[in-house]
């Protein structure tokens, strides 16, 4: 097997007393600059816009981190315009130089780190811990894909006696990235600078509840050295103005992470040959998951309880990584769930910036009453084993665990995206696997075991595209744990691994006889 060599950055030390002031620091000066306003970049220019949205914390709904423009069509047309027109240069600038613009990022970014963490807290109410490492996983996306498109530069030769056979890459064209509120910093980073050093101009499309954390992103990305026109954020209400750049004859790629629903919609209407279309579009989608965590009567199962833990309640269970099901078999199961309920009665829910806070907000009201509706559908179909309080005045739901739910219940089928967990009873190893599998999605799973042939037996039938042995189920580290799944999960190849970087690229061959 291959070593890896990529220097990953490391987290913030918060037991280090000087690092947590001057986090603490930089969150009070960012709370200082909330409710400025935030405009489309628009070929080489802020441009203004008729139309604005509130983007709000969720620990407290009154606060306004800040306001967004919003492109309409027309400006939607003039970027797509603009981005041909830059990438005749763009795809000629060699690839070396495009990488050292991502680096430039990565290194604002390791410099503005405390504060891009302060403005993701309170943009998307994610405890400071996890911002810090979005913030490792943005800077690792930038160096990491930067290395690729240097090392895919080379190309391959194939040369024989009388015969020149060389491949190489060149761009696609125009990508749109439409990025998600979950990850606010390092989704958008990954897919935009991907797309980026491949030499393809880029338009930047996040979702509207994380635009300023997207727009500081912009910010980076312009103070890096990306050219005019190369580089586009365009924050616009996804059902119209997103939909219609998805049509658009003149996109060649598109890059999503989100919701089932969206991403089957966008593959559908990308589909469409447009007139005058000369390619066929690209979707690469990103979608979500209901995955499951074995638990095996040999397991450890104060380590069990610990990786359930941080991976269902992690972000308010928020992640398309996050743990959904427990499947325990029967002989460990009540030990399990009577130590499982404890360990959630003591997690810390409220305000993502209090520093004690283990499990903060859910993003919205809409998500809120969402995931409150697949409680008390929950309550019909199972039981439940704790319901923690719900703060207020924020977006708050308590983390809920259910006991006894079946594995074709609702809220084991149906992706909640919220901090609820359904845990599952099963006879034997075998019945485990075949729950664990009977979904539509195939995203992260994980055991917890200690007996080698369930191991190994996992290892070959757990149908996940990334699987975690004896660990939580979050958090895959770029290079380390390349990531993303399969089945109703999505399409497309493993973000911070080898084969992502090529997905922008079009291979060409070209044979001299001579
Ligand atoms: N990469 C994230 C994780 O592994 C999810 O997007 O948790």
């Amino acid at each position: 097997a291959e070593k890896s060599a990529f220097p990953n950055v490391a987290n913030t030390d918060y037991a280090d007393a000087q690092l947590r002031e001057a986090a603490q620091k930089a969150l009070k000066q960012v709370q200082g600059e909330l409710g400025k306003t935030y405009l489309p970049f628009i070929d080489g220019e802020y441009v203004s816009t008729s139309q604005t949205v509130n983007s709000v914390n969720p620990s407290n709904p009154e606060d306004v981190i800040g306001t967004l423009g919003l492109i309409d069509i027309e400006l939607a047309d003039l970027a797509i315009q603009a981005a041909k027109t830059a990438f005749g240069s763009w795809r000629r600038t060699p690839a070396s130089e495009r990488s050292a613009i991502l680096r430039n990022a990565a290194e604002i970014m390791e410099r503005r780190r405390n504060e891009l963490v302060a403005w993701m807290l309170l943009e998307v109410g994610k405890p400071m811990r996890e911002c810090d490492g979005e913030v490792s996983e943005a800077i690792d996306f930038c160096r990491y894909y930067a290395d690729e498109m240097e090392r895919l530069a080379g190309g391959h030769n194939y040369d024989l006696a009388g015969e020149n056979n060389r491949y190489h890459y060149q761009p696609r064209g125009i990508t749109l990235v439409i990025s998600p509120w979950n990850f606010p910093f390092a989704i958008p980073t990954g897919m935009t600078v991907a797309s980026l050093v491949a030499g393809n101009p880029t338009l930047l499309k996040p979702a509207e509840v994380s635009s300023v954390i997207a727009a500081k992103l912009a910010e980076i990305l312009i103070e890096a050295g990306i050219p005019k026109g190369v580089f586009q954020f365009v924050p616009g209400k996804g059902s119209t103005v997103g939909a219609h750049m998805v049509k658009h004859r003149d996109i060649n790629t598109i890059v999503f992470t989100g919701s089932q629903e969206v991403g089957c919609q966008i593959f559908r209407d990308a589909a469409i040959l447009q007139p005058g279309q000369k390619h066929l579009k690209r979707v690469i989608a990103e979608m979500g998951g209901k995955n499951g965590l074995i638990i095996d009567e040999s397991a450890d199962l104060d380590q069990a309880v610990a990786g359930v833990v941080q991976s269902a309640f992690g972000y308010s269970g928020q992640k398309c990584s996050a743990c959904s099901r427990a499947i325990a078999i029967e002989s460990v199961y009540d030990a399990f769930v009577s130590r499982l309920v404890e360990a959630v009665r003591s997690l810390n829910v409220g305000d993502a910036a209090k520093p004690s806070t283990q499990v903060g907000p859910v993003i919205d009201a809409k998500a809120q009453q969402r995931i409150r509706e697949y409680i008390a559908k929950g309550k019909e179909e199972s039981s439940v084993a704790i319901e923690m309080p719900s703060p207020e005045p924020g977006y708050f739901v308590g983390p809920v665990v259910f006991a006894d739910v079946k594995p074709d219940d609702t809220i084991a089928q149906e992706e909640i995206f919220g901090p609820v967990l359904a845990v599952i009873k099963v006879k034997d190893f075998d019945a485990a696997l075949e729950v664990a599998n009977g979904t539509n999605y195939a995203l992260t799973g994980g055991l917890y075991s200690r007996t080698p042939s369930h191991i190994d037996r996992a290892m070959a039938e757990f149908e996940v595209g990334n699987l975690y042995i004896n660990r939580g189920i979050t958090g895959a580290i770029v290079s380390r744990q390349p990531f993303g799944g399969f089945k109703l999960s999505g399409v497309g190849s493993k973000a911070g691994g080898p084969d992502y970087v090529l997905q922008f690229l079009e291979p060409r061959t070209i044979t001299e006889n001579i």
